[in-house]
C-alpha cells in the first residue's frame, strides 16, 4: 500500500478540444495548489476520448495541446507525473478487469453516460463501459485523494464501490480512494445557458476556452446571460446567471460570492469585473501554452518520462491485483 508521506493524489482530463474554464476552476487549479504537499498523478486520459469517434488528426493535435495547456497552468512536471493514459497498458488491462467487477446496473445508472448518449448517434460501448475504465486509472496508483468537479462526483463514488467489492472479494488489494471536490468553482455554468454546465460537447458562446483571445472573452462575458429582475443577489436557484458570475469571479478572486454580490448592484459592472478577473488568470496560460508548442519533441519527452514513472508504480499494482484474482502466480 502507499507509503508516501504525502496523500497520493490522483486525476484525469479528457483531451477533446483544449481546457475550459471549468476544467481550470473546478480541477486544475486546485491540483497545481496541492502539487508541494501532495504525491501527484495527473493523467491525460486518451483512452477515454475514443468513447466517441474523432478524426485521428484532430486527436493528435488535441493529445499534444492538453499536455501544453496544463504545463503552462502550473502541472509542473518536476513536481508531479504528468503522462498519457495510453503508454500505460495496465490501464487497459486493470480496466478490463474492473469492468467484469461492475454491474450491468450499476453502470446503467450514471448520469454521464444517460446524458451523453442522447447526444451521439451512435453509442459506443466504451461509453458505457468508461467509468470502469476510469475506477483503474484511479486504483492502479494507490490513490488517496481524487480532485475533480463535481460532475465526476458519482463516477468517483462507483470507484470507491468497486474497490471496497474487490477487496472483500479477493482480500485487500486496492486503497479505497476519496473525492475531493473544490468549494468554488466545482460546478461552472455556461455564459448563455447558465442552467447547463460549460463543457466542451456544448461548444458554443457560453464556453470560455483557455485558447480564446482576450477579446473574445470580453465579449462571452458581455453577452453573458442573466435576468431581469436587476439586482445582484447570490441565488443559485432564481438568479442562475448571476450566482455563475459571482461563482466565477470568486474562484478567480478568492472572495466568497454572498460577500462579492453585495458590491454590486449592476450586471454590466459585475460581467465586465469576471471578464477582467478571468483575462488575468488565462492569458497568461495561454501565452505559455502557445511557446510550449512551439517545441513538440520536449512535449514528447516530458510525457514520457512520465508514463516510464507511472508505468513503476501501476505494474505493481496490476500485478497485486491479477495475483490476488489467480491470473498471476505468486512468486
Ligand atoms: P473531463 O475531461 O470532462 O474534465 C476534467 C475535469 O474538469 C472538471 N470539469 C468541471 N469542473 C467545474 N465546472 C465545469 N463546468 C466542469 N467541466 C469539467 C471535471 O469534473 C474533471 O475533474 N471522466 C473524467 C476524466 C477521468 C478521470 C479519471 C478523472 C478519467 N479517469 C480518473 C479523475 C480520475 C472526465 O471526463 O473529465
Amino acid at each position: 500500500m502507499t507509503t508516501a508521506k504525502h496523500p497520493r493524489v490522483f486525476s484525469g482530463i479528457q483531451p477533446t478540444g483544449g481546457l475550459h474554464l471549468g476544467n481550470l476552476l473546478g480541477a486544475v487549479k486546485g491540483w497545481v495548489s496541492q502539487l508541494d504537499h501532495t504525491d501527484t498523478i495527473i493523467c491525460i486520459v486518451d483512452l477515454h476520448a475514443l468513447t466517441v469517434a474523432r478524426d485521428p488528426t484532430e486527436t493528435r493535435l488535441n493529445r499534444l495541446g492538453l499536455a501544453a495547456a496544463l504545463i503552462a497552468a502550473g502541472v509542473d512536471p518536476d513536481r508531479c507525473i504528468l503522462f498519457m493514459q495510453s503508454a500505460v497498458p495496465e490501464h487497459a488491462q486493470l480496466g478490463w478487469i474492473m469492468q467484469c467487477n461492475a454491474s450491468f446496473g450499476e453502470l446503467s445508472r450514471m448520469t454521464q453516460f444517460k446524458e451523453k448518449r442522447e447526444r451521439v448517434d451512435f453509442i459506443s460501448s466504451g461509453l458505457f463501459l468508461y467509468p470502469a475504465l476510469q475506477a483503474a486509472d484511479i486504483l492502479l496508483y494507490d490513490t488517496d485523494e481524487v480532485p475533480v468537479g463535481d460532475d465526476q462526483r458519482q463516477h468517483v463514488e462507483l470507484c470507491r464501490d468497486l474497490a471496497i467489492r474487490f477487496n472483500n472479494r479477493y482480500g485487500r488489494t486496492f486503497v479505497v480512494p476519496r473525492h475531493v471536490i473544490a468549494p468554488v468553482g466545482a460546478r461552472v455554468m455556461d455564459l448563455a445557458n447558465p442552467t447547463n454546465k460549460m463543457s466542451k460537447s456544448l461548444d458554443g458562446p457560453g464556453t470560455i476556452w483557455l485558447s480564446d483571445p482576450v477579446a473574445s472573452i470580453e465579449k462571452k462575458f458581455k453577452r453573458a446571460v442573466t435576468d431581469s429582475l436587476d439586482s445582484v443577489t447570490y441565488d443559485r436557484e432564481g438568479q442562475p446567471g448571476v450566482a455563475n458570475l459571482l461563482d466565477i469571479l470568486s474562484a478567480c478572486t478568492g472572495t466568497p460570492p454572498a460577500d462579492l454580490a453585495r458590491s454590486y448592484d449592476q450586471y454590466g459592472a459585475l460581467k465586465l469585473d469576471c471578464a477582467a478577473a478571468v483575462i488575468e488568470l488565462v492569458e497568461p496560460i495561454r501565452q505559455r501554452s502557445l511557446s510550449l508548442l512551439q517545441d513538440p519533441a520536449e512535449l514528447d519527452r516530458i510525457l514520457n518520462t512520465g508514463a516510464n514513472r507511472a508505468k513503476e508504480i501501476a505494474s505493481k499494482v496490476l500485478a497485486r491485483a491479477q495475483t490476488h484474482i489467480g491470473i498471476l502466480e505468486r512468486s
